[in-house]
């Protein structure tokens, strides 16, 4: 590849990371707004069906219904929490920290790291914010776990766009993603989970940004995927 084509594919890649970082504040603005509006007349609603659970007594059938709504509620209230969590742009802390240490912690808290391979000898320092990296490992890893049986997280130095850093990969024995897939799946809100909110990836790419790094993703239909957070150091 010569100077220009490298050049060009530069501008590409940072035209794209652009664009997604507007689209991304544009749609954090909307949800925000709506899960907003939602919020209060649905605290009224819960309210309501409160008062009607007690006046019922202990024996009245109706009650179920009722507490049915509330369970319905209190899922909605999770949904808009999570989209104000999305776009709440919290301030960066970045610090230095051990990314080796911090993936340990997550595969320990997953309760099931027999099924999680990770090697790491060790410490690899980055400076991050502990609680966004954090967040960002744990969405890849849950979508690895959602997709297949075994997950391999490797962290390794290397070079992207120029810049020296950390890959941190997170690989799964999954049925892969269809190639038409690939592009939407950063997409907020671009979910083929039933209960899905199609949030995960767009928040790892958030966090990436943040970090000046990216995100990136190999895959194909029937062969499982590999996640590729890049760190630059
Ligand atoms: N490891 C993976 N293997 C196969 N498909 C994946 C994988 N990770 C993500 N995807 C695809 O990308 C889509 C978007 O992922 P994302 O994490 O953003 O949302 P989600 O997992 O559907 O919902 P949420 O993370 O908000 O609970 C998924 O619905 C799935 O189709
Ligand atoms: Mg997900």
């Amino acid at each position: 590849m010569d100077a220009f084509q490298t050049l060009g594919k530069e501008i590409k890649s940072l035209r794209e990371q652009l664009i997604m970082k507007e689209r991304l504040a544009a749609l954090g603005e909307v949800s925000a707004g709506i899960a907003h509006e939602f919020r209060n007349p649905m605290g009224v609603i819960a309210g309501y069906a409160r008062l009607l659970l007690k006046s019922f007594d202990e024996t009245d059938k109706r009650r179920e219904i009722v507490q049915s709504i509330l369970k319905e509620i209190e899922s909605m209230n999770r949904v808009m929490e999570e989209l104000l969590r999305f776009s709440r742009s919290e301030p960066v802390n970045k610090v230095n920290l051990s990314i080796t240490k911090l993936i340990g912690e997550i595969i320990h808290d997953t309760g099931e790291p027999e099924h999680i391979h990770f090697t790491s000898n060790e410490p690899v320092i980055v400076r991050g914010d502990e609680t966004l990296l954090k967040q960002a490992i744990n969405n890849l890893l849950q979508n690895a776990k959602e997709a297949g049986s075994e997950i391999w997280i490797n962290v390794e130095k290397g070079i992207s766009s120029g810049k020296e850093g950390l890959f941190i990969s997170v690989r799964d024995n999954g049925d892969g993603i269809e190639a038409d897939d690939i592009e939407k799946i950063f997409m907020p809100f671009y979910t083929r989970k039933a209960g899905g909110l199609g949030i995960g990836l767009s928040i790892v790419q958030k966090v990436a940004m943040a970090h000046g790094g990216t995100v990136d993703v190999e895959s194909r239909k029937g062969e499982g995927s590999t996640f590729r957070l890049f760190l630059p150091v």
